[in-house]
């Protein structure tokens, strides 16, 4: 099976739902921070504080080139949209889910996060600008999953559906 990557915003779930599709799916899972994380022993602040956010999106591009194309569930950071090349990598290696959530409700749930760097200052503000930057770039996903008022389960049973119906041959 072609990748599964998942992609969306700072707070959509990425990371929790990647986990319990892997189990779901008997896959393993890989996140491009936690790859960038070990690979350069660093936090991801740490990064951003010393390197500078070119540095990281270079690491995030990195990351994406060298990962397995087959039978694995990729979870992203919210920024690897922003590169055409990692759009184009995830959409030619495997099947890319958009998790959509509105940012209130993003909001709601970082409001107390300072692990991520560039909603340092005033948060919401920052939330709003990236959001309009990226959100036609996370729009060029192959199928767009609505998280906010869904339970984990919920959602991977709606993408493990669709993965199925695709391996159907059934595409919409
Ligand atoms: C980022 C999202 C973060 C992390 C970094 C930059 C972004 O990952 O990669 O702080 O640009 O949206 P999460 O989406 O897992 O928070």
């Amino acid at each position: 099976m072609r990748a599964i990557y998942l992609t969306g915003f700072m707070g959509s779930g990425k990371t929790t739902i990647g986990k319990a599709l892997g189990e779901a799916l008997k896959l393993p899972i890989i996140d491009t921070d936690e790859w960038i994380v070990e690979r350069h022993q660093k936090q991801i602040r740490d990064i951003f504080a010393d390197e500078g956010e070119d540095a990281f999106r270079r690491y995030e591009r990195e990351a994406l080139m060298q990962l397995p194309k087959e039978n694995i569930v990729i979870t992203t950071g919210g920024g690897i949209v922003i590169q055409k090349e990692n759009r184009e990598r995830m959409k030619d290696t495997g099947l890319v889910f958009y998790l959509q959530c509105d940012l209130d409700e993003i909001y709601r749930r970082l409001e107390n996060d300072t692990s991520r760097p560039l909603l340092d200052g005033q948060k919401r503000l920052n939330m709003e600008r990236l959001m309009n930057e990226r959100q036609s770039w996370y729009e060029e996903a192959h199928v767009t999953i609505p998280v906010a008022a869904r339970t984990v389960d919920e959602i991977v049973e709606a993408i493990v559906n669709v993965i199925k119906d695709r391996q159907n041959g059934d595409n919409n």
